[in-house]
């Protein structure tokens, strides 16, 4: 095993109540505000990777963001904790754009690239393997040292059509409400969100904009 730095448990409570005193001291009423109601514009779906925590790498206070993560940002089906909470965000808290953030480095998506074996977990990962499949040849054309970023880029993608296809956003765009879905990429290395041109803002338009999305992919990795 690697050796661990980091915090314990006794600092977490300290770096929270340190943390809740400075929010008070610059912000006074902050929290007395939040405890009236929550009316998030965004809702993110993302990977659950350590590195990629949503509030800090947008700049949103609390309050701002509904959050869902997952091992690689995958939206299925049938899977009711992502639908639920995305028909929680979409119904109760009418945000007006969720975005699918996938991340470079991902090892969900790596492992699900090179067939690697981690366990329960991949049956979870098959799904990505089915995007993999799906986009089998594009893969194969990709420049080697680009195929990693370019099943990043693919599965979220695809995850923003699992997303616009579920009864949640069909019903939703049926009725007129304005809500947007967004497919971005984050770099661990640089730290900085890529706009993947994969906005979806109703039904009828999720196929041109994913044919332009993908073929987006093939010209900036092959
Ligand atoms: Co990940």
């Amino acid at each position: 095993m690697t050796s661990r730095t980091g915090p314990s448990i006794q600092d977490l409570f300290s770096h929270n109540r340190a943390w809740a005193a400075e929010m008070e001291r610059t912000r006074p009423g902050f929290f007395s505000s939040l405890v009236k109601q929550q009316t998030p514009k965004y809702m993110w779906i993302g990977c659950s990777d350590s590195r990629v925590p949503a509030n800090q790498i947008a700049g949103l206070d609390p309050g701002e963001v509904f959050v869902h993560r997952n091992v690689a940002n995958v939206v299925v089906h049938s899977d009711l904790n992502a639908l639920s909470a995305i028909q929680f965000a979409v119904d109760m808290l009418k945000v007006e754009d969720i975005m699918v953030v996938g991340h470079y480095g991902c090892g969900g998506v790596l492992a699900a690239l090179n067939n690697t074996r981690v366990g329960l977990a991949d049956n979870w990962i098959r799904h990505i393997q089915d995007v993999r499949d799906r986009h089998r040849g594009l893969l194969d054309n990709c420049r080697p040292d680009q195929r990693g970023d370019a099943l990043v880029d693919l599965n979220v993608i695809e995850q923003v059509v699992n997303v616009c296809v579920s009864t949640v956003m069909t019903d939703a765009w049926a009725k007129g409400q304005q809500v947007r879905v967004h497919g971005w990429a984050f770099g661990v290395h640089d730290g900085l969100l890529q706009d993947l041109n994969m906005t979806v803002s109703g039904t009828e338009s999720i196929e041109s904009v994913h044919r332009s999305a993908v073929a987006a992919v093939v010209a900036a990795r092959s």
